[in-house]
């Protein structure tokens, strides 16, 4: 495969950004930005669809191949094998909005969910969960349907909060009439021949037969991984549905005592040591 150099060093952060790296990173972001020029590839000639989805034993054996765990948070590690970068510090009483500027960024993904759910007319409690959805994956990722729904919980509606609790659980169970299909991307992170496990299993099955099914099954239909990357989307558009529907407290969040503020607190200062 041919390198382009520029873009390569580009996509690192620029020449004094790859000065700075040791061998074994640079060699690592190599490797990353060859699978992803490598994927890319693929889909364009196959219109969207890689060729072959790995097996759940071999995304299993690159476990050891890795210096942390698949399911940390991202304000956790560098991005593309870099060393992390010094954070900027949370104003004093931080809000939402804050947050999704200076631990969420760029939270694309979670913003072109909301926008689409703005675009297809759902409620705003929709539009909100959409908007929080996968936030959480910046503190930790398992589960991060659960632990999503606990961090918002205190703040907004219990709509919101079940939409997000479930979202993970059914993403991974089609619903050919609301619209939406197992997603190809869940091959490709969790191997072909993946079963999620018993308890979302059984998590499903209480959900089918919930009065708000509908609430997680929405988020899921407006969470898509086809991002059009030229697609400017910011948190402005959503900035009444937030006045109406989050509780911003007024100590800052992580400081009103919820029982969340903690994994606030945790998300503003992830070089604590302890
Ligand atoms: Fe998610
Ligand atoms: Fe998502």
């Amino acid at each position: 495969m041919e390198i382009d150099r520029r873009a390569f060093i580009a996509s690192l952060g620029g020449a004094a950004a790859v000065a700075a790296m040791d061998h074994e990173a640079k060699a690592e972001a190599l490797e990353h930005y060859m699978e992803d020029q490598l994927d890319q590839q693929v889909a364009a000639n196959q219109g969207g669809q890689p060729d072959k989805f790995p097996t759940v034993a071999e995304i299993e054996a690159q476990i050891e191949t890795r210096p942390f765990r698949r399911g940390t948070g991202g304000v956790f590690t560098g991005q593309r094998g870099q060393n992390v970068k010094k954070i900027t510090p949370m104003p004093d009483k931080p809000t939402l909005k804050d947050f999704f500027e200076l631990r969420f960024a760029p939270a694309n993904h979670v913003l072109q969910s909301a926008t689409r759910a703005l675009k297809t007319g759902m409620s705003e409690e929709i539009t909100l969960a959409c908007l929080l959805h996968d936030c959480v994956l910046s503190l930790i990722k398992p589960d991060h349907g659960w632990w999503g729904a606990q961090l918002f919980e205190p703040y907004i509606p219990e709509k919101s909060a079940f939409a997000i609790r479930y979202h993970q659980t059914l993403r991974f169970f089609p619903d050919e009439q609301a619209g939406y299909e197992y997603p190809d991307q869940y091959y490709r992170i969790f191997g072909h021949d993946y079963t999620p496990p018993q308890y979302i299993q059984d998590t499903y099955k209480m959900l089918k037969n919930h009065k708000w099914y509908m609430e997680p099954r929405l988020v899921t239909v407006n969470d898509l991984y086809a991002f059009d990357p030229n697609a400017k989307v910011t948190i402005e558009p959503f900035t009444d549905i937030i006045g109406r529907h989050f509780k911003q407290p007024k100590e800052g969040l992580g400081y009103d005592n919820s029982p969340s503020a903690h994994m606030w607190r945790t998300l503003a200062r992830p070089d604590n040591p302890l």
